[in-house]
This record gives C-alpha cells, sequence and structure tokens, in this order.
C-alpha cells in the first residue's frame, strides 16, 4: 500500500489558500473539467425578469438569442460578465461540490452556479448573487433535458431539498461524485494528477449497492406554512396549508409535505402514513408549531429504524419533539402507531426554545423501550433518539471495512489507536478486539457516555472515551497517553483545527485513515499533512497513500472519503 514517491508540490503558500477556501471551493471543481462544451450562454435582455410561471417557449422565442447563433469566436465583442437580476439562457457543463450545476460563460469562462441544474440541460436562470469569483443563478425552466437521464421514482423529486439528482442515472451521479473529489484534491488539495502515484492513490469510487430506502434516520418537520410547487398552486386549499414533511429548499418555514419517502424503510413510511392520516383531525386539537408566531405543538417527528440483536428484523424509534409537555394531546396518536409492529419505542423531546433543534431539554418515553439496537460489523449498538448513528447502516459496514483496511492493523494487540471525533465510538470499537488500546475523543457529552455503554454492552473493556474540544487543544494534549501508533481522524464539514494539524504532525503516527464527510476541508487538511505549513514554520511529513470516495447517500450531493496517510 506504500506509495514510493510524494506529490509535486503546491503553487500557492497555504494560509493564502486557507483563507479562500470558501469561496475557491465552490468553483475549484470546475476549473479542470474535461467537459468542453462551449457556448453554454446566452444573454437575454438585462432587465427581463422572467417568473416561473412564463410559457417557456413564447419566452424563449421572444427573447433569448439561441446560442448556436451566439458567435463566441467574435473578438470584437467584449469579454462578458452577467449582472444580479439578469436572465439567461445557461446549458449546464458539470456538477460541482454540493450537488451545484455548473455553466461557463463562453468567452470569459466566467462561472455561474445553480442548484438542481444537472449536466447537459439547457435552461433559462437568473443571476441571484454574485459572488468574488462566480455568480449564482436561480433555474427558471429548463428547455432540454439533461443527459442521462431517468425517471424519479419519487413524486417529490423536483421540489424537495432531499435528493436533488434522483432524475440523473446512478453511474452518471457516481462519475460526478468522483470527478469532484479528484478535482478539489488537485486544485485545493493542490496534488498534481500528472504524478503515476496520484493514480495509484486515487480509488474509483464505491457505489451504494441500496440506493433507495437505505436510511436508517429521518426528520420530518411539522409547518403551519406548507410550501406548494408553483405548478401545483391553483389545487392548494386553505385545508392543506399544515404541512409534515421536508423543508422546501432554502427556507427555514416552509415545509413541503411528504406522505412518502423512499430514503427511508417501509416500516418508517408505514408510521409517516399513520401521522399523516390523523394529525390534522380537529377533534385531536393538535397544531403544528409556527416558526413566525412561535405558538403551536407539534415541531418534529423523527423516525429511527434499527434491528433487534435477536430477531434481526427491524425495530423502529418514534420521536415527536414538541415545544411543551402534553402526553394526553399525544395519546391518540400513540396509540395508533404502537399498534405498528415494528414500533417499539415511541418517545417524546420537549423543546421549549424558539430554535428548529430537535433535540430536547427533556426526553420522555411514551411507549416501549427508550432505546432500538442495531448491529454495525458484528457489534450491537444503543440508540437513543439524539445519539449519533451512521445513517446509512449498510454501507457504513463497508466504510468501516475500509477504514480497518487502510489501518493496517497487525492485529496482535500491541497497538494503541487514537480515534478522534469519535461520536458513540463506533469505528474505535470495532477495532478495539485486534489492537492493545482506543483513546476516543469527542466533545459532545451525550454520544461520549453513548460510546463508554456501547463499550460495555459488547465487554470491551480496551477502549477509553473522553470529552473535549478538538479545536481547543494545548500542547499537553494526549500527552499522558501512550504514544498512538494509528490514528483514525472522522471530522465533521469544517475539518481539522490547524491546532489539531500540528499535534498531528508532531506526534508522527505511523499511519493516520482520514475519514471525511467534506472532501474540500479533507483535501486542504491532506495538503497540510503532507506539504506541512510554511508560514508557520511546520514542516508536512505524510505522503496520501491511498484516496477512496465512497457514496453513502444516492441522489444527494453527499460524498464520504477515505483517506491513508503513510509517515514518510
Ligand atoms: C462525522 S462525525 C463522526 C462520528 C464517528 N466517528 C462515527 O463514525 O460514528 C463527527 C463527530 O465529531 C464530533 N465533533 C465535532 N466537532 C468536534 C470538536 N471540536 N471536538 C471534538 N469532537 C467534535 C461530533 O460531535 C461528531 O460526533
Amino acid at each position: 500500500m506504500a506509495a514510493t514517491a510524494t506529490f509535486s508540490l503546491r503553487s500557492l503558500p497555504s494560509n493564502q489558500w486557507l483563507h479562500k477556501l470558501r469561496t475557491r471551493t465552490a468553483t475549484a471543481s470546475v476549473r479542470s473539467h474535461s467537459f468542453t462544451t462551449l457556448a453554454s450562454l446566452s444573454p437575454v435582455e438585462d432587465t427581463e425578469d422572467i417568473q416561473l410561471n412564463v410559457n417557456s417557449k413564447e419566452m424563449v422565442q421572444e427573447t433569448v438569442p439561441s446560442t448556436s447563433n451566439n458567435n463566441n469566436n467574435d473578438k470584437s465583442k467584449k469579454p462578458y460578465f452577467p449582472k444580479r437580476g439578469q436572465t439567461l439562457e445557461l446549458v449546464c457543463e458539470s456538477l460541482a461540490f454540493k450537488g451545484k450545476g455548473v455553466c461557463k460563460v463562453a468567452d470569459t469562462g466566467f462561472v455561474l452556479m445553480c442548484d438542481r441544474a444537472l449536466p447537459g440541460e439547457r435552461f433559462i436562470g437568473r443571476v441571484t448573487r454574485k459572488r468574488e469569483n462566480y455568480a449564482e443563478v436561480k433555474k427558471l425552466k429548463t428547455l432540454t433535458r439533461h443527459l442521462d437521464y431517468v425517471e424519479a421514482p419519487c413524486e417529490h423529486a423536483s421540489h424537495c431539498g432531499g435528493c436533488k439528482t434522483q432524475s440523473l442515472s446512478y453511474e452518471a451521479q457516481l462519475r460526478a461524485k468522483e470527478q469532484q473529489v479528484r478535482d478539489l484534491v488537485v486544485h485545493v488539495g493542490k496534488f498534481s494528477d500528472r504524478e503515476p502515484v496520484f493514480a495509484d492513490a486515487m480509488k474509483p469510487i464505491v457505489p451504494c449497492d441500496i440506493q433507495f430506502h437505505y436510511r436508517n434516520k429521518m426528520e420530518f418537520s411539522f409547518g403551519a406554512k406548507g410550501w406548494v410547487p408553483a405548478e401545483q398552486l391553483q389545487d392548494d386549499t386553505e385545508g392543506s396549508r399544515y404541512a409534515l414533511g421536508l423543508h422546501a429548499p432554502g427556507c427555514f418555514d416552509k415545509i413541503l409535505n411528504v406522505n412518502k419517502c423512499l430514503l427511508q424503510s417501509d416500516s418508517g413510511n408505514e408510521v409517516l402514513e399513520a401521522v399523516q392520516g390523523c394529525w390534522r383531525d380537529p377533534e385531536l386539537g393538535l397544531s403544528p408549531y409556527d416558526v413566525h408566531s412561535h405558538s403551536g405543538f407539534l415541531k418534529h417527528l423523527m423516525l429511527r429504524t434499527g434491528r433487534n440483536v435477536e430477531t434481526g428484523l427491524p425495530e423502529l424509534m418514534v420521536n415527536f419533539v414538541t415545544s411543551s409537555y402534553n402526553p394526553e394531546c399525544l395519546r391518540p396518536i400513540v396509540e395508533k402507531i404502537a399498534a405498528i409492529p415494528e414500533v417499539v419505542s415511541i418517545v417524546n423531546n420537549v423543546n421549549t426554545s424558539i430554535g428548529n433543534t430537535s433535540v430536547g431539554e427533556k426526553e420522555y418515553t411514551l411507549y416501549g423501550k427508550s432505546t432500538i439496537t442495531e448491529i454495525l460489523r458484528g457489534l450491537t449498538f444503543q440508540i437513543s433518539a439524539n445519539s449519533f448513528f451512521q445513517t446509512n447502516t449498510h454501507q457504513a459496514e463497508i466504510l468501516y471495512k475500509l477504514i480497518e483496511d487502510c489501518a493496517f492493523l497487525k492485529g496482535d494487540g500491541s497497538e494503541i489507536v487514537l480515534d478522534l471525533f469519535c461520536g458513540t465510538g463506533t469505528i474505535g470499537l470495532t477495532l478495539a478486539k485486534r489492537v492493545k488500546h482506543v483513546y476516543g475523543f469527542e466533545v459532545v457529552a451525550q454520544a461520549v457516555s453513548d460510546a463508554r455503554q456501547n463499550a460495555k454492552l459488547n465487554c470491551i473493556d480496551n477502549a477509553t472515551f473522553i470529552e473535549g474540544d478538538l479545536n481547543k487543544i494545548d500542547l499537553n494534549f494526549a500527552s499522558n497517553l501512550p504514544t498512538p501508533d494509528i490514528v483514525i481522524t472522522d471530522p465533521n464539514r469544517p475539518g481539522m483545527h490547524i491546532k489539531l494539524i500540528n499535534f498531528l504532525l508532531k506526534l508522527k503516527a505511523t499511519r493516520i485513515v482520514y475519514v471525511s464527510c467534506n472532501p474540500a476541508t479533507c483535501a486542504r487538511d491532506l495538503n497540510y499533512l503532507c506539504y506541512g505549513v510554511p508560514e508557520q514554520n511546520i514542516e508536512g511529513h505524510y505522503r496520501l497513500s491511498s484516496l477512496q470516495p465512497v457514496d453513502m447517500f444516492p441522489h444527494t450531493p453527499h460524498i464520504e472519503c477515505v483517506c491513508l496517510l503513510e509517515l514518510r
């Protein structure tokens, strides 16, 4: 597995690109696309403001010069940069990080990013925001459908914020995700894709065999104001204003009513259907929480699916998040869903704050158990309403196997493993049987307590879980622990703090397995660990031996990566 050479040096000083990371990652993945389509943009009148419900045929005939008539080689034309509010005809070239469609001005290469535009799609869009290096566009009307089109099986696919790429074939989704990781590692991480060693390290994306019903946790929100797609507006009645479903894209206060979600289990959908069938009944006197007036009772409905350890059958937890404690009000609905055989736990998180969080100040068990169980890599995990657990259990098995493979454990029980950002301890615990000791660090107290509980449940006594903020470590961090041989680090989206990078570069563990849910910050951190931070006189000591993208969440823009760094 060891690579024999390091990658070529990056061209920017790291503090400069670190500061620019936020803006650059949005556009970085578009610069090296092999896609060569030109003429991807035709300006319409500057002042034109096209409404969603305008008939597109008329609109295009009247206002949009055809792309083929747009002479991009005409040198007399001034370089073109769009203005805010301008309406344009665009062709999406590729998908960038976070799943936005990338379009470019043909003669200037200026980048426009559009939510829900897919490669090959020709559409009318309006410039909504100009950023330093690119502009954001809102899609108004599709003129020609994207490439690799498939019929989306979900009725909500074109509006729901959850699955944005359901109508793109799964193979095309995988290609796009793999390309995004490659582009970010080259442009943000500054690794050279011309080095043969890069080709060895960069692995093809691991697909997810199960592309629907893979999520073990879904959180739906109750809303006083349902969001209805423009084309369905006339069918809407006052009675359907209350909604239970998912947030409309970009709206904190508007809910798209969802009767069935294809990402969750069948039993999850059975519960959703049962709740949808009764919660609006005036006799129950239930009201959705209104985020503007801060009145109303029902905030969220969280559904978690686990497995009974003895039978292997699915078991379900239903969590009602409410603004006050009133079990009598919930009783009829609780009785109804308790009759569904898979439901083994119904809890009530009471959250009196005006915020949107689903974690209650107090939790009450209304029916059955207060936790459910799940099996992962042969271990049993107890999951409570608010504990973190990988949301795609099937693919987590594969992810954890990849992590274990990257760790190259000797298996003789001699090694010390540091499990950073350990959550409920799942990664460290799956390795514990083969090592001397696991030390896990995590900031959330409840997760640390769950990790300790999970160790006990699985009779593991060589794992220690420590509560602490890894963004605030000092020079004494971990100095009282035996020197780790292997570090597993699994930060959340912002990646690792520079203090932690510095600690790891001083520690010089033989291997670091970096698990990431954000390829942009991952690319940045890989650069630091390999090339150092010259401005701070920090030297890099690692080589990137393997970078494995994993698709944990089909139809969404999320990408997971498992990277192996070996000490040079
Ligand atoms: C992506 S999750 C990984 C969890 C775990 N490794 C797993 O696979 O289930 C990231 C974890 O890092 C924790 N975390 C976030 N910021 C942290 C910080 N500054 N210090 C310590 N832990 C942090 C989160 O609470 C979360 O549990």
